[in-house]
This record gives structure tokens, C-alpha cells and sequence, in this order.
């Protein structure tokens, strides 16, 4: 559209209309509502575990009865779903934690599953958090030292997949970026008779420097090395739509973007090419920012958190992830 060329109105009228709050929110381009949030949640063993985040003020790794507390309080405010990351008791170079059936994880939802019935559960499907090395596949010994095997991965991403479906899962979200892991856990899934339960593939993910506070709060900082060989290159959007279009060639429900606040272009474009269902992760970094900056009273936190979710959601998700949703929809409603 020409925007130049229309609007034959007197320039002494002011060209934004001055609207009253009501008419602001009845013509608003972009809403952002509770509804449209997933609160992420670290699980660890024990009883009464409340052991804080240093780098992510107000979040915690629990242990599930308070689990469970975070998650009613998480419904109380209208968060309809939480995404679970596990910290297992032991980390071996087979993430053996991973996929056992009395895994962290997998206890998690089925008492989440039992406490909230109506809470919709994601599982992280990933094996970072489960390795003595904390890379997301199994480790082999290359030509060039150790390295990421991807195919050999693909089975115990699988199978962690199936543990988390028994478990009661009801969403399954792959991060690992294995390539032809959407296919390999698709297949699984329908093998055991979870035909209709839905993957929300992590499809475009880079190498962030914005995942650092999370690698403390899943002690899953890679021991050698770093995930360049299985996560994208900031500098790429083209091969992210690639990767995209492989995860729903491969039976991806919903794609998945992450980080979120540096990468809106790339949630717009995968959006707009695709028109699928689309997620957007407003990772650990970019939480931990605006906190330090509130702290200091440099930024407004409730206007810059509710500002930034709103701008993820007009680049086009239609779903985000973040670790201020409990805080956001409790500033929603108020
Ligand atoms: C696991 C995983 C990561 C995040 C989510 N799943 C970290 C990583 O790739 O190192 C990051 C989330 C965040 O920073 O909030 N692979």
C-alpha cells in the first residue's frame, strides 16, 4: 500500500488519531493475554526444595511438592501451561536419567498431571541436563577429539520422548536440534499409540549467548566445547526457514523460535512463510537483562517485560515461552 499517496485530510490534524483507552485496545494491532504463555519450571529431587537461580531473580529449582505450588500459583494468575526442564540426581555419558521411566521428569508430570488435571504439560525433550559432558547428544570420539553424534542420538531422544508420553505429557518439545529427530520421535510416538499427541519442535535455534543463566539453573553448561555444530548461526534466517520446513516435512505440530527479542525477523518470516502454529522462547538472557537493569532502576520492569512479549507476539508467535508469565498475566489482569 501507498502510504504517501492517501490520506487527503488538512496536515493541521494531528495523523494519530487520539484514541481513548477503550477505542486504543478495541483497534490494537496485537494483544497479548495470559493465555498465550508457557511458564518454564525446573524439577529436582528432594522435599521442600526452593534452591534460587542466582542469575534469574525469582526463579528456582524445586523439588515437585513445590513444584506443584508454582505451578497452581502459575493457574491461579491464568497461565494455562508450564514447559519442564529436569536436574537429575546423577549425569552420566548415556543420559540414562533422561528416559527412565522414574526419571525426574517423568515423576514431575505425573504428579502435575494428578494435582492440576487441566494444566497443560510440555515436556523439554533434550539430554543436555542428563550428560556428564552437558552437550545434547551422545559424545564419540571423532578424527578431530570428541564430537556430537548425531544419528545414535536420535534413539534415546526417542525413546525419552515415549517415557515423557507414558509419563502424561501433553505436549512433547524437542530442543536438541539432532537433525531427523521430529521424524525419529514422530515415529515412536505413533508406534506406542500416542498418534495425537503434539510436537512443538524447537525448529530454528541458535547458538545464543542469551542461553548463559539457563546453563547455571539446568547445570547443563557444556563441559568441552560449545553447541555451534548443532545449533544455528545467528548470522543465518534462510536456513532457519530450512530447518523449518524439514521439522514439518518430518510431522512438527507447532515450530518453534528461539531466542525471541533478537530474533524477531526470523519469527516474523517463519510465520508468514509457513503460517503455522508458531512459538517464540523468551530465553533466560533476556529475562535476566530486564531484571538486572529493574533492579538498578534503570528500566520500568512491567512496562519493558509486557513491551517485549508484546513485540514477540506482533513479529507473528502466537504462543511464548517465558519465565515472566506468571508476573506478566498477573500485570494483565490488573
Ligand atoms: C536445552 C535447552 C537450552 C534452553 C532450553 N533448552 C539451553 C541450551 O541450548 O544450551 C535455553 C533456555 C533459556 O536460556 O532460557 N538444550
Amino acid at each position: 500500500m501507498n502510504f504517501a499517496a492517501s490520506a487527503p485530510f488538512p496536515l493541521s490534524r494531528p495523523r494519530r488519531l487520539r484514541y481513548s483507552a477503550t477505542l486504543r485496545l478495541m483497534v490494537a494491532e496485537t494483544s497479548l493475554s495470559a493465555r498465550q504463555l508457557i511458564l518454564p519450571l525446573f524439577v529436582r529431587p528432594g522435599k521442600k526444595e526452593r534452591r534460587p537461580i542466582l542469575s534469574m531473580p525469582g526463579v528456582f529449582q524445586l523439588s515437585i511438592d513445590e513444584l506443584i505450588k508454582e505451578a497452581t500459583q502459575a493457574v491461579e494468575a491464568g497461565v494455562p501451561a508450564v514447559i519442564l526442564f529436569g536436574i537429575p540426581p546423577h549425569k552420566d555419558i548415556r543420559a540414562r536419567g533422561a528416559y527412565s521411566p522414574k526419571g525426574i521428569v517423568q515423576q514431575a508430570v505425573r504428579a502435575l498431571k494428578k494435582a492440576l488435571p487441566d494444566l497443560l504439560v510440555v515436556t523439554d525433550v533434550c539430554l543436555c541436563e542428563y550428560m556428564s559432558h552437558g552437550h545434547c547428544g551422545l559424545v564419540h570420539e571423532g578424527p578431530r577429539g570428541p564430537a556430537v553424534a548425531n544419528d545414535p542420538s536420535l534413539t534415546l531422544l526417542a525413546k525419552t520422548a515415549v517415557s515423557h508420553a507414558e509419563a502424561g505429557a501433553d505436549v512433547i518439545a524437542p530442543s536438541d536440534m539432532m537433525d531427523g529427530r521430529v521424524a525419529a520421535i514422530r515415529r515412536s510416538l505413533d508406534a506406542e499409540g500416542f498418534q495425537d499427541l503434539p510436537i512443538m519442535s524447537y525448529a530454528v535455534k541458535f547458538a545464543s549467548a542469551f542461553y548463559g543463566p539457563f546453563r547455571e539453573a539446568a547445570e547443563s553448561a557444556p563441559q568441552f566445547g560449545d553447541r555451534r555444530s548443532y545449533q544455528m548461526d545467528p548470522a543465518n534466517t534462510n536456513e532457519g526457514l530450512r530447518e523449518a520446513a524439514l521439522d514439518i516435512q518430518e510431522g512438527a505440530d507447532i515450530l518453534l523460535v528461539k531466542p525471541a527479542l533478537a530474533y524477531l525477523d526470523v519469527i516474523h518470516r517463519v510465520k508468514s512463510t509457513f503460517g503455522y502454529p508458531t512459538a517464540a522462547y523468551a530465553v533466560s538472557g533476556e529475562f535476566s537483562m530486564i531484571k538486572a537493569a529493574a533492579s538498578k532502576g534503570w528500566l520500568d520492569e512491567r512496562a519493558a517485560t509486557l513491551e517485549a512479549l508484546l513485540s514477540i507476539r506482533r513479529a507473528g508467535a502466537d504462543l511464548i515461552i517465558t519465565y515472566s508469565a506468571v508476573e506478566a498475566a498477573r500485570w494483565l489482569k490488573g
